[in-house]
């Protein structure tokens, strides 16, 4: 059961022994100095009940942009409210490292950027930033459409294959989830290790491993206990044996990979990466800009996040026929029958604002995590207050995008798929403090971001630690959304309400996102 309440009306009740004692554990944790924030608390078993950012949206409406979360003996500081985040990520970011998230992230990604702590940050950000030039983008966007390709020429084979033996054959299911789990590695391999793990169209022991890591790294950020820290458990609990040897077949991929970049280099790429000759150039991909850590974090960051956004606009699109077929028509009157370029990306504008008004509705992840380094005081919010609440030094905080996205205070009609929102502009609300949406706040920027609705929309984070893969991930996913309406119309299988939702470290859906491809009629 969930037992919402603020502090500043009455006191918990209790109802077993077991929240008797988590109660004064949170307090024992919190010290009393988040005393006078609202707070909202769970018993362990809502955790199992539906993901905890659905959760976190609810107590948001109750308890307004700051308030506490008490989960037995694990208290958070759960921030619904574009100013206070604004000052988290970016006025004041230095003052938070990743906490919970380094935790369960180390052991996978080492010193990798997404876990670093701020020293390592500090130097392997600025060797990374480089590497992804705009040159680069534009030269991934044939990555894209290659890898996409293949994507739509296996579902063009599965079509004829049902043509020829059946007569109702127009038509094939397929989950598009894992298809586009299999294109976002497929791009990633190649554009940052030069490796070719061809997973659109088979498996192979490392794409098995990849897999079996990720789903590690989900079970460790929804699991209670660390047990995995425990260095018996890595041989007693099979599924940490497991994760030891996907672990090791990745290294050993990623070794050769090194070793094969460092045997085959030549001193003119250097120059032509210098000069940003991408064109030229026999292997483009990021291997000479980053370390193993570097490599792993990519791998991870890149893959499942960008798939998600992908399934979650096929979602929204197939329960709108109107907005797929104005998107087809941006597509024929741009593209045509041919594949899409750098220089065409910037004319098709609506299939962009689909991706980044699906990033809004399912952002990857769904919530952000901080952990302070000292005491520290947050702003007040957007309902005005002067000053916010003090935090005391290790306070876990948690961001959530998912509820600054929907939040009715900052968006008409929230939970709406409105890809044309963006092409407006708003007033501030009368909010103070707050500059409200105004998309001519980023001039040039080819997709809405944060800048535009002052940290209201964090799809990408923002600040110093802000997504170093935002282009990238905007990029192939417009790239991946334009090849498939192109060629295909997408209904769901079953109803919209059948899909059940999951959250790791992206949102999933529960079984697949099993939908029907047919045949575009021109
Ligand atoms: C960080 C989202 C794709 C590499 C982040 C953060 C978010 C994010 C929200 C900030 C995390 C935080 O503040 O705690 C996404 C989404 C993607 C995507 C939604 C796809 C649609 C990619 C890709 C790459 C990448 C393709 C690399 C090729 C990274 C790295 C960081 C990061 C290295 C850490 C940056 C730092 O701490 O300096 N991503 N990402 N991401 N992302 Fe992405």
């Amino acid at each position: 059961s969930i037992r919402c309440q603020s502090t500043n009306t009455k006191e918990p009740k209790s109802s077993n022994i077991l929240d008797n004692a988590s109660n004064l554990f949170t307090n024992l944790l919190s010290g009393g100095s988040l005393g006078s924030m609202p707070t909202a608390e769970g018993a362990v078993s809502d955790l199992f009940g539906k993901p905890l950012f659905l959760s976190l949206y609810d107590w948001f409406m109750e308890h307004g942009g700051v308030y506490k979360l008490a989960f037995g003996p694990k208290a958070f500081v759960v921030i619904s409210d574009p100013i206070v985040a604004r000052h988290v990520l970016r006025e004041n970011a230095f003052s938070y490292d990743k906490g919970v998230l380094a935790e369960i992230l180390e052991p996978i990604m080492g010193k990798g950027l997404i876990p670093a702590d701020l020293d390592t940050w500090k130097l392997r950000r600025r060797a990374i930033t480089p590497a992804f030039h705009a040159l680069y983008l534009e030269a991934m966007v044939k990555v894209f459409s290659d890898c996409s390709e293949k994507m739509i020429l296996k579902s063009e084979k599965l079509l004829k294959e049902k043509e020829v033996s059946s007569r109702e054959g127009d038509t094939i299911e397929l989950d598009l989830e894992t298809e586009f789990s299999s294109l976002a590695l497929d791009i990633i391999g190649l554009s940052v290790f030069n490796y070719d793990f061809g997973s659109v169209t088979k498996e192979s022991p490392v794409i098995k491993a990849v897999y079996g890591t990720l789903f590690e790294a989900e079970h460790r950020s929804t699991f209670y206990f660390p047990y995995w820290n425990f260095p018996p458990a890595r041989w007693i609990v099979p599924r940490q044996r497991k994760f030891q040897s996907d672990l090791k077949i990745i290294n050993d991929c990623l070794d050769g990979l090194i070793q094969n970049a460092k045997e085959t280099r030549q001193e003119t790429d250097v120059e032509k990466l210098q000069q940003r000759d991408y064109s030229n150039l026999k292997d483009a991909s990021l291997l000479r800009f980053l370390l193993r850590d570097d490599l792993m974090t990519m791998l991870i960051a890149g893959h499942e996040t960008t798939a998600a956004v992908l399934t979650w606009a096929v979602y929204l699109l197939a329960q709108s026929p109107a907005k797929i077929r104005k998107a087809q028509a941006e597509i024929d009157a741009v593209l045509g029958e041919g594949a899409p370029t750098y220089e065409s990306l910037k004319k098709l504008e609506y299939i962009r604002l689909i991706v980044v008004e699906s990033l809004r509705l399912y952002p990857q992840p769904p919530l952000l995590i901080r952990r302070t380094l000292k005491p520290e005081t947050l702003p007040g919010g957007y309902k005005g207050e002067k000053e916010g609440h003090k935090v005391p030094k290790g306070t876990d905080i948690f961001i959530s995008v998912y509820n600054l996205h929907r939040s009715p205070y900052f968006w008409d009609n929230p939970q709406e798929f409105e890809p044309e929102r963006f092409l407006r502009t708003k007033e501030s609300n009368g909010i103070e403090g707050w500059a409200g949406f105004d998309p001519s706040r980023s001039p040039g920027a080819l997709y809405p971001n944060e800048i535009i609705a002052d940290f209201a929309f964090l799809p990408f984070g923002g600040g110093p630690r802000k997504c170093i893969g935002d282009q990238f991930a905007l990029m192939e996913s417009t790239v991946a959304l334009a090849m498939l309406l192109q060629k295909f119309d997408v209904e769901l299988r079953g109803p919209p309400e059948s899909v059940e939702l999951v959250s790791g470290a992206t949102i999933h859906a529960k079984n697949g996102m099993w939908c029907k491809l047919k045949r575009r009629s021109k």
